[in-house]
């Protein structure tokens, strides 16, 4: 089951996880994207819809797929959104909502995942999209700097918490990735630091040690291998795959 699987990384991780052999419930809150990804992968993915902040659909997406696959084995909590604005700018109802979103349906997702996980007789990979930007502070990106430290914080707790049930719960921290989620970190930094659209993602881009943005391509090995029984000794861990950006 990935979460925010509609596109981006979420979606590359349904590629490559079936190419692996998986069967992948692609969950996304835009069920019609859900719908035309899931098709384009044939029989090994469907489409759940579900909206990670709503706790009745959370479940309602976790028994779907239980219910079309007969298991899940591994979870990915992909979904997320962004925000940016100067301190003095944030408003509480955007700070809620992206606490709800990167935070909340993180941590329900895992809950419900792992409940279900337990129940069958334990076992199982969650891995939790994390970021660079949980890392450290950002002068612009307070809001959701925090919501992805929670995310790595989450992911030790939890990890610790449940690989007596044989779980092993690990994140992923991408630096800067192409694609949709980047056109918009794009336009704050436009709006907020007077920049002409794609001129951050340039720089971003160059200031990258490996010479360029990651693609939700570069990815994909690290989600491959979190999910796989050699990763079984792998707990609460946090890795950054950001062509060099950030060293912990
Ligand atoms: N793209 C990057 O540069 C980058 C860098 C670091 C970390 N990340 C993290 O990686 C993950 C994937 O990023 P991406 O670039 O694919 O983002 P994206 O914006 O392209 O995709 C996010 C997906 O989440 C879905 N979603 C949003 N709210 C939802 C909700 N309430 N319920 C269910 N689904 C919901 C969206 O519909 C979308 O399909 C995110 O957790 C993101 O924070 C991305």
């Amino acid at each position: 089951m990935i979460t925010g699987a509609a596109r981006g990384i979420g979606l590359a991780f349904a590629k490559s996880f079936t190419r692996e052999g998986a069967l992948v419930a692609i969950a996304d809150i835009n069920y019609a994207q859900a719908k035309s990804a899931a098709a384009a992968l044939g029989e090994a993915a469907v489409a759940i819809e579900v909206d990670v902040t709503n706790q009745k659909s959370i479940d309602a997406a976790v028994a779907e797929t239980v219910n079309q696959f007969g298991r899940i084995d591994i979870l990915i909590n992909s979904a997320a959104v962004f925000t940016a604005a100067p301190i003095v700018q944030i408003e509480r109802n955007d700070y809620q909502k992206v606490f709800d979103v990167n935070v909340g349906g993180t941590l329900f997702t895992l809950q419900a995942v792992a409940r279900h996980m337990i129940e069958r007789g334990g076992g199982g990979k969650i891995i939790n999209m994390a970021s660079q930007a949980g890392r450290r502070g950002e002068s612009l990106v307070a809001v959701y700097c925090a919501t992805k430290a929670a995310v790595i914080s989450l992911t030790q707790s939890a990890g610790l918490n449940l690989i007596k049930y044989g779980i092993n719960v690990n994140a992923i921290a991408p630096g800067v990735v192409e694609g949709e989620h980047w056109e918009l970190v794009d336009s704050y930094f436009a709006k907020f630091e007077g920049k002409t659209p794609g001129q951050k993602k340039k720089e971003v881009g160059e200031s990258v040690p490996y010479g360029r943005m990651g693609t939700a391509d570069d990815l994909t090995g690290m989600a491959i291998f979190l999910a796989s029984d050699e990763a079984d000794y792998v707990v609460s861990q946090c890795y950054n795959v950001d062509g060099g950006q950030w060293m912990s």
